[in-house]
């Protein structure tokens, strides 16, 4: 499959900023390179409009950074997968570890995300990975899978639907230092075998991607590009650099 590499601009930047830094990776990212991989970029809700217009015209894709379970109604604050769809996103981050400590998002929720973002036609980012106490505690590999297995319960991946799984060990996030590349392709690992208990080989093959974030920058990403089951990367702090983030994709194989 083609390696993806997604941008998680978290809340970082206002509508002004998000405008600049989508020109400035609309510069910086080679033609070329959008070629031949998916290159996918999460804004903030209030700036998606305007990089989607900015991405008209090349192959940036867009994704959103949470959606809601449900498609419409009166829920104040919440966004609507289908309504993501139409301003443009293509994928939609779940369960990032910083909904899930910050705004008590459980297993449960984070299936009813999936499902309705599959729905509306939104491939769905799932994110799964171990606090540092449940490492130290030798829960790692129980939690990925535990994260996995009721994140994806009940889903029946179609064959034009894909989702991407996000390896992303909470205690590594915004660090500086990435976990050690063994550590991470063990965790790629669990994660493959939990999903070809899911999912048929098939599906699992051509339709999942598994990608690594934390703490991934320009000089780190090519201690993981060999990795055998990830897929690509999911970037936080090095993507708010244009020059920066188009160094990884560029190493990104
Ligand atoms: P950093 O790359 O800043 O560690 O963030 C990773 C992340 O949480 C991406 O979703």
């Amino acid at each position: 499959m083609r390696p993806i590499i997604i941008a998680n601009w978290k809340m970082n930047l206002g509508y002004r900023d998000s405008l600049k830094l989508a020109e400035d990776l609309v510069r910086a990212i080679p033609e070329a390179e959008l070629y031949k991989k998916d290159v996918v970029v999460c804004p903030s809700a209030s700036s998606l409009l305007i990089v989607a217009e900015m991405f008209k015209k090349h192959h940036i894709v867009m994704g959103a950074q949470d959606v809601f379970w449900r498609e419409q109604g009166a829920f104040t604050g919440c966004e609507s997968p289908k309504f993501l769809w139409e301003a443009g996103c293509r994928l939609a981050i779940i369960g990032h570890s910083e909904r899930r400590q910050n705004l008590q998002e459980t297993d449960a929720m984070v299936n009813q995300k999936i499902k309705a973002a599959l729905v509306a036609g939104l491939a769905p980012i799932l994110c799964v990975g171990e606090t540092y106490e449940e490492r130290a505690a030798g829960k790692t590999d129980n939690v990925i899978m535990g994260q996995t297995i009721k994140a994806l319960s009940g889903i029946q991946l179609l064959a034009n639907e894909q989702l991407v799984v996000a390896y992303e060990p909470v205690w590594v996030i915004g660090s500086g230092r990435p976990i050690e590349p063994e550590e991470a392709e063990h965790a790629s690992r669990i994660i493959y075998q939990t999903l070809l208990d899911l999912f048929p080989l098939t599906i699992v093959q051509n339709n999942i991607r598994i990608v690594y974030g934390g703490s991934i920058d320009g000089s780190t990403v090519s201690d993981f590009t060999g990795l055998e089951y990830f897929g690509g990367f999911l970037v936080g702090g090095a993507s708010l650099h244009a020059e920066e983030f188009a160094s990884i994709i560029k190493q990104t194989e």
